[in-house]
């Protein structure tokens, strides 16, 4: 079993002054990798986690001079709730994202009209294939204090199915025991096939789930650690406290 130095060298660590700094230099480093890439193929995509840790950075984001209309934007994960709900990660994305020059841009979202999750994970990989330039251009990671990163819940009973290096599906629905509803979320496979990963935490608590959580047995691994040591690409940490 490897050690966390071990796990952590292939990957970027950033350690910023506060998160203002963090959110800063990330805008900045997003800014630049959609630009690069739309003047490779006149095309952009983008996937972005939820939750509260990236609300600063999207306002920031949302503020770009550029070229949001080619460019695609869309969820790592998504709660599996009304677009209107406070949990919906695809309301807080238009109304920290999709705003200022941001608000031009083609946002697919992960939740459908229908109630039923697997008819979801379906549309949302039909979406994929015609409607979201892939692979994903830039991919932004959260993660919580469990570990998890996506909607990869360690008390998920899909959590193989979702880390599955080789996995078919490039979405899944998970049912983790600790949410109070069930996730939609692109699976390790999808993940995995973006050009640009970065993982945004802050805080004292989650730098040391990153550090000191790393079990000494495989199969007990968090799935921000296995994440990690599965992705052949390195991934930019930005940590601030
Ligand atoms: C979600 C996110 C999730 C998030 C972590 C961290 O839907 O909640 O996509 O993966 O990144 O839960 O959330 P916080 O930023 O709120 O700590």
């Amino acid at each position: 079993m490897v050690n966390i130095e071990q796990l952590l060298a292939p990957h970027n660590f950033s350690a910023f002054a506060n998160a203002a700094e963090l959110e800063a230099a990330l805008a900045d480093k997003i800014t630049q990798q959609l630009n690069i890439a739309l003047g490779k193929t006149g095309r952009a995509s983008i996937a972005v986690s939820g939750g509260s840790t990236p609300k600063a950075l999207f306002q920031l984001l949302s503020m770009a001079d550029i070229d949001w209309q080619s460019i695609d934007v869309s969820l790592v994960d998504e709660r599996w709730v009304a677009t209107d709900s406070d949990q919906s990660n695809e309301k807080m994305l238009r109304q920290q994202l999709l705003i200022n020059y941001a608000s031009k841009a083609n946002f697919i979202g992960m939740k459908s009209a229908v109630d039923d999750i697997e008819a979801g994970v379906i549309e949302y990989n039909a979406k994929l294939k015609d409607k979201i330039k892939q692979p994903f251009d830039i991919l932004l990671l959260g993660m919580g204090n469990d570990g998890h990163t996506a909607s990869w819940f360690p008390d998920a009973a899909e959590i193989e199915q979702a880390l599955n290096p080789d996995g078919q599906s490039a979405t899944l629905a998970t049912r983790p025991r600790s949410q109070p509803m069930p996730r939609i979320s692109l699976s390790f496979a999808c993940v995995a096939q973006a050009k640009n990963i970065t993982l945004h935490i802050t805080g004292a608590e989650k730098r040391k789930v990153l550090e000191n959580g790393l079990s000494d047995q495989q199969e007990n691994l968090l799935p921000i650690h296995q994440t990690l040591l599965q992705l052949e690409q390195a991934v930019d940490i930005y940590w601030a406290d």
